[in-house]
């Protein structure tokens, strides 16, 4: 028999990832706090739950898609919350950005409930998200992962195992470290050539001419061109993935210079007011210390 699927978190990424599970045939129960969210769902006969615990009840394997570690604890430890429906042997698949700490306590709880987890943090955005083509990063037990991919493959074009349980989460972090430092540097060199007279097209074409052509440089460089700062990743969350960066450094011994400059420029950003708009408007903040604009 086919498994049945929970979906927590019908965001951004959260809304289609479930519907990438369901058009692969799955029979998949949501759940999102704010209910006007998951309309669309009710609107197409899904099965539109009031609480987690009621998705844990119909699931075999759930998924977790929620902001931070704060909001999946919630999920997880509220009055009717998944630890109150888990059903023995259920998985619950964290797929939230979250601290490694806030992985190994929910591995724990769900673990001691009878349950089966699962740290599955992704990598790509909202495009990737619709298509199916997210990079999912897992950790814990591998034949858990095994048993787990063939839902995974309706969200994601690659698997990539990482370890144990709290090693995808680390996974995650790392590359958001990295994309945080690019967009800051990216910014920095445009508001540079700006300054000096140089246009952003041949300074794009500077960039995908070399070695440093990367299909992110081009698509961020291109909405900073036309001022187009609707979200896909946004400043708000760039900035919870570096704290959660900072914190990681601070409590295991490392040194991230870099990080602190970047989490200082996503927090000014956030700061003025661009939270919800795409992490690319980050490049403000610069414009405004320069007095200069790349737009155009
Ligand atoms: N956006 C991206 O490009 C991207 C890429 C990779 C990874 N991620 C990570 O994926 C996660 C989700 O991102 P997103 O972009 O989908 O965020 P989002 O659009 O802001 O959605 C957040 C979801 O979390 C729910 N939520 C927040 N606090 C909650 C709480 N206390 N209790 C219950 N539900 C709660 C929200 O419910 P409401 O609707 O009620 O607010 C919503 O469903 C984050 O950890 C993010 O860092 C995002």
């Amino acid at each position: 028999m086919e498994k049945k699927i929970g979906f927590i978190g019908l965001g951004t990424m959260g809304a289609p990832m479930a519907r990438n599970i369901m058009d692969a045939g799955y029979e998949v129960h949501v759940y999102n706090r704010t209910p006007e969210k998951a309309k669309p769902f009710v609107e197409d006969d899904v099965p539109v739950h009031d609480s987690p615990a009621e998705v844990a009840i119909h699931s075999d394997v759930m998924f977790i898609m929620v902001t931070e570690p704060e909001a999946l604890n919630e999920v997880l430890t509220r009055e009717n919350g998944v630890l109150q429906g888990l059903q023995e042997e259920t998985v619950v698949t964290n797929m939230s950005t979250v601290s490694h700490e806030a992985t190994m306590d929910v591995a724990e709880s769900v673990e001691s409930a009878g349950g089966r987890f699962l740290d599955a943090p992704v990598s790509g955005t909202k495009k990737p998200a619709e298509d199916g083509a997210l990079v999912i990063l897992t950790g814990g037990d591998e034949s858990l992962v095994e048993e787990v991919t063939p839902v995974l493959q309706t969200m994601g074009k690659e698997i990539i195992y990482c370890g144990e349980t709290g090693q995808a989460t680390n996974m995650k972090l790392m590359i958001n470290l990295l994309l945080g430092s690019m967009m800051e540097g990216l910014s920095e060199a445009l508001v540079f050539g700006k300054k000096l007279g140089l246009s952003p097209e041949k300074m794009l074409q500077t960039i995908e001419a070399g070695g440093l052509h990367a299909p992110f440089f081009s698509a961020k460089t291109n909405a900073i061109r036309s001022g187009n700062f609707s979200k896909n990743f946004p400043v708000n969350l760039m900035l919870k993935d570096l704290n959660l960066v900072m914190d990681s450094g601070g409590n295991n011994g490392i040194t991230l210079p870099q990080t602190t400059v970047t989490r200082e420029m996503f927090n000014a950003a956030n700061i003025a007011g661009s939270g919800d708009e795409d992490m690319a408007a980050v490049i403000q903040v610069l414009e405004g210390l320069t007095d200069t604009e790349v737009r155009g």
